[in-house]
Formats: structure tokens, C-alpha cells, sequence
């Protein structure tokens, strides 16, 4: 299984490569790597495997973080209605591409974090609100997604790590508190 003891953090080289597309039939490894992934952020949401096995709670990784440099992202977003057990968004996306989004742009309003970062970093990072999702799942077979507001977020966070681009790098350095004009906020602003 993957633990963060895997998981390779800022300042490593590989998280700024662009990473490789994959090819079908993927390999053995390739799928295993793709399946434990998810498997690591489902335990990581699982209060008794995340403190058993020191996992810190995770919604998307990227295999590039776990020094594999292949486009491949793993997703798994809970469902934020507590009477639907069903997650919001769970999959495995491989050479996952960005194909139409919103000119409407929304933030998380308490930023980002990232399981290769061990620090915060205050600032807004600017995400299209929505977007339309094309990748492959573990068979090869097409799919189309469209996502919007938490988990579009998670989706462009992950498919950053594939062309080596860290939340950071879409904070404002000059002023990374302020909202860009017509910004949806998601969450609540603390004062
Ligand atoms: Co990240």
C-alpha cells in the first residue's frame, strides 16, 4: 500500500517534469500503481487507517508524487450530503486533458493544500468553475466527465502535477489574498 512515506515532496525534481502519457493495455504495474492510489486516499479519509498508518487526509494524487512520471491521477471526492453515501466524485484518471471550461473561475476560500507540501501556503489559487474532462479509465476505454466547483478544483489541482505545476504557482505573489474580480469563493472566507 501507499503511505506518505511514497509520497515525494516539494523541492524533488520530478514534480516539476511534464509527465509522460500512458499507452494501452496499461501493464501490470501500471494498474496496480493506479489501484493503490486510490485505495491510499480512501484509507487517508478513513480516521482509523489514516492514524494507523500516519496517512494524511488526501481527495486527489498524482503519480508524479509518488516519483512515477506518468499521466495518471487518482480522485476520490466524499459526497458532501451526509444522507448519500456515495462519493461525489471517485476515479482513476489516465492522460486525463481539460477539453472546454468555464470563464466563470471559483477558489477554495482557505486556499490550497497538497500532500507534497508540508506547510501552508495562504493565498487564492484561481480554478475554472467548471470543466469538461476527457481520460481514459484502467480498460482504455474513453470518458468524458464534466465537474464543477470542488471537485473541477481537485481535478485541475492533479492534472497541474502532471505538466509540473504546483498549487503555488497560480497564487498571486504580489498579493496573494486578493480576489480576482467576479471569483466564485467556495467555503466560507474567515475573517
Ligand atoms: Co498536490
Amino acid at each position: 500500500m501507499i503511505t506518505m512515506n511514497d509520497v515525494i515532496r516539494e523541492g524533488h525534481p520530478t514534480l516539476r517534469k511534464k509527465a509522460d502519457a500512458l499507452s494501452f493495455p496499461l501493464d501490470s504495474e501500471m494498474r496496480k500503481l493506479a489501484e493503490d492510489m486510490l485505495e491510499f486516499l480512501i484509507n487517508s479519509q478513513d480516521p482509523d487507517m489514516a492514524e494507523k498508518y500516519e496517512l494524511r487526509p488526501g481527495v486527489g494524487i498524482a503519480a508524479p508524487q509518488v516519483d512515477v512520471s506518468k499521466r495518471l491521477i487518482a480522485v476520490h471526492v466524499p459526497s458532501q450530503d451526509e444522507e448519500n453515501p456515495d462519493p461525489e466524485f471517485s476515479s482513476v484518471l489516465i492522460n486525463p486533458k481539460i477539453v472546454s471550461h468555464s470563464v466563470q473561475q471559483t477558489c477554495l476560500a482557505d486556499g490550497e493544500g497538497c500532500l507534497s507540501v508540508d506547510r501552508e501556503v495562504p493565498g487564492y489559487v484561481p480554478r475554472h468553475k467548471r470543466v469538461t474532462v476527457d481520460y481514459y479509465d484502467l480498460n482504455g476505454e474513453k470518458k468524458k466527465v464534466r465537474l464543477r466547483d470542488f471537485p473541477a478544483i481537485v481535478v485541475q489541482h492533479e492534472i497541474d502535477h502532471l505538466n509540473g505545476v504546483m498549487f503555488y504557482d497560480r497564487i498571486d505573489p504580489d498579493n496573494p489574498l486578493a480576489l480576482p474580480d467576479d471569483i466564485d469563493v467556495l467555503g466560507t472566507v474567515e475573517e
